[in-house]
């Protein structure tokens, strides 16, 4: 039985958000009242970030079981444990010519993007199921997107990357299953849409404000809102 205060709290997990998209959901939900324990692997600019933005740092490594392991122990050591898991952590890999990619390159960014949120979610199930509303946010791209990636009118239909666009399309399936055999949480992933940030070179039109508003919608959702659905700014994305 938790205090009636803790209820009225919500604990906010976000993997890779010392900068980019991670750290403007982390200053977002914090601005909403969201208590945020900010994801990192690098523990000198995770704590700035963290320090910056008023979260709570945590070391975490999506590739790392042990990393992984540790801050769920300590998530579950927190009053009010953990509400909403933001599985923002991704990278990007090779880009061009798909003949150059090799079994380990998709290997290395599987391991992040697909693999890194299998581990964490599984991890923090526990404390999530403990929520009076539990919330899965998983970042996934339009270029995971078979209706985005085909359609020409769509830039991401020329974007070459074969190891990245397959990952994403992964998560997409993983939220689907997840929301499927989870009944009494909201999960749901989102396309962030092409946002400046390191991930690109900073060459995306949108500001990370904007590249994090599905994002932030969805991790403030109700008990009544909706699971397995692949979400942007603009509403549904096509699978
Ligand atoms: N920017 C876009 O246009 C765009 C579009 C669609 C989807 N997305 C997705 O949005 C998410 C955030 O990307 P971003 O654009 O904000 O890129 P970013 O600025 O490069 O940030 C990526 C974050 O992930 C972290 N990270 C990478 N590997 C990690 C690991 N093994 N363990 C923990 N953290 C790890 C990075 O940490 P370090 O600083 O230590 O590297 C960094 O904090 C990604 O999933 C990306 O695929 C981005």
């Amino acid at each position: 039985m938790r205090d009636w205060y803790l209820d009225r709290m919500t604990n906010t997990l976000i993997t890779g958000a010392n900068k980019g998209l991670g750290y403007e959901t982390a200053r977002r939900l914090i601005a909403l009242g969201h208590t945020v324990y900010l994801g990192a692997r690098d523990p000198e600019r995770g704590q700035a970030a963290a320090e910056r933005l008023g979260a709570r740092f945590v070391q975490l490594d999506v590739t790392n079981d042990a990393s992984v392991a540790a801050v769920a122990a300590l998530l579950g050591e927190q009053p009010g444990g953990l509400d909403v898991l933001i599985n923002n952590a991704g990278i990007a890999g090779t880009i061009g010519d798909p003949r150059a990619a090799t079994a380990a390159d998709v290997r290395a960014v599987y391991e992040t993007n697909v693999f890194g949120i299998v581990r964490v979610t599984q991890a923090m199930l526990p404390l999530l199921e403990r929520s009076q509303n539990p919330v899965i946010v998983n970042v996934a791209s339009g270029l995971g997107s078979f209706g985005v990636v085909l359609d020409p009118n769509r830039m991401e239909s020329r974007v070459p990357a074969l190891a990245y666009c397959s990952s994403k399309s992964a998560v997409t399936m993983l939220t689907v299953q997840y929301a499927k055999g989870l009944p009494g949480m909201r999960i749901n992933v989102v396309d962030p849409g092409y946002t400046a940030t390191d991930l690109n070179h900073h060459s995306g039109p949108q500001t990370v404000e904007q590249g994090t508003d599905a994002i932030v919608r969805l991790a403030t959702i109700g008990k009544d809102g909706p699971s397995g659905t692949f979400q942007d700014a603009a509403g549904t994305v096509p699978w």
